[in-house]
């Protein structure tokens, strides 16, 4: 596995696994096969109420607590001082553990449905850093955040989010944010690399995954990570989990790089920082 480090000086795999969707046995089957073939850093959420899973698999696959990069992520219902505080401790108790190494605000307030929504992200984010203060979170970070939601918490921020994770893949890649958050040093982590199964009957990606004798699957996560972007693929299917780790061994060119940047608008989920609940 291949680490990043983050602005706070943390390091992060390069490379994780999602389990949004995922049922309570599921969940805790696909974490403990995924540690035990090498993953070592796992995305879960309040929302996916799958925590309780992902702890129990951490405990079945036998790896020391010490080796694994747990994220889960404060609801966007939940946000404000006192309720991210509260949600916090929730979540350790379902993970079974005494600290999350990311914790995430899983979207921002927005216009729609705050009357000052640059406030409530900002008690939000006040709560975050004093629980990293006192040590119950290692490291601290945003999610589905625009450039105008982090420029707002970055008025009052002490401490710079670490990681924006945002909706990533071929067809849907945000570069503009991506550019303006590596100018901040924000790692961004690509949520959906391969759009939900979407992107696995385009041509251009099958002809590349031709030539590199990989599947389309590989060939997204390879092009999310010779941006520098950490992806966070989910499955339930062992030989999949496997295959989404076989990408550190080849190399997509520069031509190939610029052709799946360039694809048009493909898989993109609707989901927007600014219309949630509605999709658009
Ligand atoms: N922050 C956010 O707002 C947000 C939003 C969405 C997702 N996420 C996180 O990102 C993770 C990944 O995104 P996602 O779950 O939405 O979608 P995804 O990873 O793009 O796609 C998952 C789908 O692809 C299939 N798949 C996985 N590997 C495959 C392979 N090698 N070949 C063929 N099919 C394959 C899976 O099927 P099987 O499971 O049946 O194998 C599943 O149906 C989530 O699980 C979650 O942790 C975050």
């Amino acid at each position: 596995m291949k680490y990043v480090t983050l602005n706070d000086g943390n390091s992060l795999p390069i490379l994780g696994f999602g389990t949004y969707k995922s049922t309570e046995q599921e969940g805790i089957t696909s974490v403990k096969t995924a540690l035990q073939n090498g993953y070592r850093l796992l995305d879960t959420a309040s929302k996916y109420q799958n925590e309780e899973a992902v702890g129990k698999g951490i405990i079945e696959s036998g790896i020391s607590r010490k080796e694994i990069v747990i994220t889960t992520k404060l609801w966007r219902t939940c946000l404000g001082y006192e309720d991210t505080k509260a949600e916090l401790e929730k979540s350790l108790k379902k993970l079974q553990v005494d600290c999350i190494d990311l914790f995430l605000i899983h979207w921002p307030a927005n216009a729609k449905n705050y009357n000052n929504w640059q406030q409530v992200n900002a008690d939000t984010w006040r709560a975050m850093e004093d629980l990293q203060a006192e040590g119950k979170i290692k490291s601290i970070g945003v999610s589905n955040f625009f450039e105008q939601h982090l420029e707002a918490l970055l008025q009052t921020a002490k401490v710079m989010p670490a990681i924006n994770q945002i909706e990533f893949h071929p067809g849907y890649w945000q570069p503009k944010l991506m550019e303006y958050c590596n100018t901040k040093n924000i790692q961004i982590q690509a949520w959906s690399p391969f759009a939900r199964g979407k992107v696995f009957k385009n041509e251009t990606l099958n002809n590349i995954a031709k030539k590199h004798k990989k599947s389309v699957a590989q060939i997204c996560l390879r092009w999310v990570l010779q941006h520098q972007v950490v992806a966070i693929p989910k499955s339930n299917t062992p030989e999949r989990i496997k295959e989404n780790l076989q990408v550190f061994d080849f190399k997509l060119t520069e031509e190939e790089m610029h052709l799946i940047n360039a694809l048009p608008l493909m898989g993109y989920s609707g989901e927007h920082p600014n219309h949630w609940p509605d999709r658009i």
